[in-house]
């Protein structure tokens, strides 16, 4: 008999989405002006994206019947704080609504309150590093209580922090003049790590003197690092600076994201291209569903006794098949982390939906396929594969196949 591996009582099971890469329309967004600018990272602009700012109770209406317990997305603070503190009614009552669309659906939301886009004028002011970037962050989730102060367990105040700051590095590269570099990802900007680091905590304190019981926590990009013999030094400050900061800012919080894609290898000159034998995705990633395994043991040793969450894992393919595979696999490395005493309270797939994937639409990501004419949703099998694990108590991936 096939090894059932049990997931604890309460176990999250969703699809993950953000406010950018679905909404569409989001124009003023500091993403939407950048889309509008000569440069060779856009390919195309976002656009209607998938027009789920109109089209949100169709996307929860498939997730929920395909059996999801759960649901994650993001609140675009552009639209809840248009200009410095001019807030939206109708924007936070937007929300509001989806927040209880989803409880009305069986769906449990995980609120995203920072998903990489902020307002224009946010940007325009400096970004994370300019002083008093903190102060105005709480500022709009204070304002945006009204959307988390009930039915809402989780809040995740900020997403890939290490992305944000390696995106305000090459920000600060383009404006400069400087050569991008060659190989590999910069180090993410020092004055915007700190920054993020001090405006998670004041998120944390911010939104807990509002609504008391929410559980916070942000998510980090794990980068599943392996060191290749004798790259001890070279992979020493990478680690430190990309991961490791982030995830020891997550001590002491109630959870911590943990989101996987592929790895990253170090050898003694640096971060090494992916095996020319490897196959890859359409992100240019190696399809290296393991990755998740150790991104959970890794995240478990910097921040050891908080829960985690699984908040993005996914892949960027046209043959859904590779998909159902790459998850197979990857719910294995989980379950076997888990089984080993590693404590994951849940599990959402990127993506929902077919979404604009900063720049382009090409690397498909979704469980649900978007037509871009029309909008319309189609649920790839990987989607009811999947979906149906959250109607049973969940046995191993492979028995879901
Ligand atoms: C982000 C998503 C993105 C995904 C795939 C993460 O970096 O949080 O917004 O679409 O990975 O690249």
């Amino acid at each position: 008999m096939a090894h059932a591996h049990h997931l604890p009582d309460g176990f999250l099971w969703g699809a993950s989405t953000s406010a950018h890469q679905t909404e569409g329309g989001n124009t003023n967004s500091d993403w939407w002006q950048f889309e509008h600018m000569q440069t060779p990272i856009i390919k195309e602009p976002s656009g209607d994206a998938c027009d789920s700012y109109h089209r949100w109770r169709e996307d929860m209406d498939l997730l929920s019947e395909l059996g999801f317990t759960d649901y994650r997305f993001g609140i675009e603070w552009a639209r809840i704080e248009p200009a410095p503190g001019e807030f939206s009614r109708a924007a936070i009552a937007h929300y509001r609504r989806m927040v209880e669309g989803a409880q009305e659906r069986g769906l449990r939301p995980l609120v995203t309150l920072h998903h990489f886009t902020t307002p224009r004028w946010f940007m325009e002011r400096g970004g994370w590093a300019a002083a008093g970037s903190d102060e105005l962050f709480t500022r709009y989730l204070t304002a945006a209580a009204p959307v988390y102060a009930t039915g809402v367990d989780h809040v995740c105040t900020i997403n890939e922090p290490n992305m944000v700051a390696v995106m305000a590095a090459v920000q600060r590269a383009h404006l400069s003049g400087e050569a991008p570099p060659t190989t590999g990802m910069p180090l993410p900007d020092g004055a915007t790590t700190e920054a993020l680091v001090r405006a998670h905590a004041r998120a944390v304190e911010t939104v807990k003197s509002c609504v008391p019981h929410v559980r916070t926590g942000w998510s980090v990009a794990n980068q599943a690092y392996q060191t290749l013999p004798g790259a001890e030094d070279a992979a020493a400050p990478v680690r430190r600076q990309w991961e490791d900061v982030f995830l020891e800012a997550a001590r002491g919080d109630d959870w911590l994201g943990v989101q996987s894609y592929t790895r990253t290898r170090i050898g003694p000159d640096g971060v090494l291209p992916v095996p020319e034998d490897a196959e890859r995705t359409l992100s240019g990633w190696e399809f290296y569903p393991r990755a998740l395994g150790q991104a959970v043991r890794d995240s478990a040793a910097l921040a050891p006794g908080v829960p985690l969450i699984v908040t993005e894992n996914g892949i960027a393919t046209a043959d859904d098949t590779r998909r159902i595979q790459y998850t197979s696999e990857a719910l294995d490395s989980l379950t076997s982390a888990m089984n080993d005493g590693i404590d994951v309270r849940g599990y959402f797939h990127w993506s929902a939906l077919d979404n604009y994937e900063w720049g382009r639409y090409a690397p498909t990501f979704g469980l649900i396929a978007v037509d871009r004419e029309t909008f319309a949703r189609t649920p790839k099998p990987s989607a009811a594969w999947l979906g149906a694990m959250g109607r049973r108590p969940i046995l191993s991936p492979r028995e879901g196949l």
